[in-house]
């Protein structure tokens, strides 16, 4: 069945894999994004998949865009809490401003996104939620006290919506990936990058494809059952 679908940072990177997986499954997809209109513009021109220019930080900017998206696509029933930002630096260096960021993009996104669309996902008695959680927010990242905070939040965000909604037809899961070939582990200095690979058993970095896998089973009608739950993508590297 097709239905419309919602993913946060979608152009760029695992929300962009995530977005042609959708569409490619039937969906009908709209993508969001936020600095980077020059990626969004090619993603747009390869994929034909609306992109929509705003901040997930910002309340309001995520209620006048869900309505502006719902009106244009219709009733949101796949929302996939993906867009993202780091910061990374050791926490007796960090500024207020690089805590706050962090927090804002990958954890206040969550509720302002969110909140957008779950009445009508109660009325409707139908809905999947996925959030994009991280192997950072389970097991703790040198350099990294605000993502992992964030991610570590996203997983009792998960538990505690799924549980709110289990009994009207929502699950609302996590993925956890672990090093994926995206611009933001590129932008990990080399050297540290080598190191973080050799801790994983697969003995490489994985794919936003491998990924997007994952939230196209989790979205699907066959996953009803599965719930609060946390699905680690990581190569081995930390095994829940
Ligand atoms: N565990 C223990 N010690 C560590 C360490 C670790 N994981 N990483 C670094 N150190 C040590 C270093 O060996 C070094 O020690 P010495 O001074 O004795 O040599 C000291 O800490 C300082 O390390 P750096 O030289 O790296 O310090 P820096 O200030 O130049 O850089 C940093 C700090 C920016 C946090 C850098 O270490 C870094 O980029 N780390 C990687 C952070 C990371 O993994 N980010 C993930 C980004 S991708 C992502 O977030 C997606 C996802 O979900 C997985």
């Amino acid at each position: 069945m097709s239905r419309v679908a919602l993913v946060t940072g979608g152009t760029r990177g695992i929300g962009a894999a995530i977005s042609r997986a959708l569409a490619a499954e039937g969906h009908r997809v709209a993508a969001s994004y936020h600095g980077n209109e020059e990626a969004a513009r090619r993603f747009r021109e390869e994929t034909g998949i609306p992109a929509y220019r705003f901040d997930v930080g910002d309340f309001e900017a995520c209620r006048e865009a869900v309505a502006r998206i719902e009106a244009e696509l219709g009733p949101v029933d796949i929302l996939v809490n993906n867009a993202g930002i780091t910061r990374d630096v050791t926490f007796h260096r960090m500024t207020p401003e690089q805590w706050r960021a962090v927090i804002r993009t990958n954890l206040d996104s969550l509720f302002n996104v969110t909140r957008q669309v779950i009445e009508g996902m109660r009325a409707r008695g139908w809905g999947r939620i996925v959030n994009i959680s991280s192997i950072n927010g389970q097991k703790g990242q040198f350099g990294q006290t605000n993502y992992s905070a964030a991610k570590a939040g996203v997983l009792g965000f998960t538990k505690a919506l799924a549980l709110e909604n289990a009994g009207k037809g929502i699950t609302v899961n996590a993925v956890a990936p672990g090093y994926i070939a995206t611009d933001m582990v590129m932008a990990v200095r080399e050297d540290v990058r080598q190191r973080i690979v050799a801790q994983i058993p697969v003995g490489r970095l994985g794919t936003p494809e491998e990924v997007a896998r994952c939230v196209v089973f989790l979205v699907s009608e066959e996953a009803g059952f599965i719930t609060g739950a946390t699905l680690t993508v990581n190569g081995g590297q930390y095994m829940t």
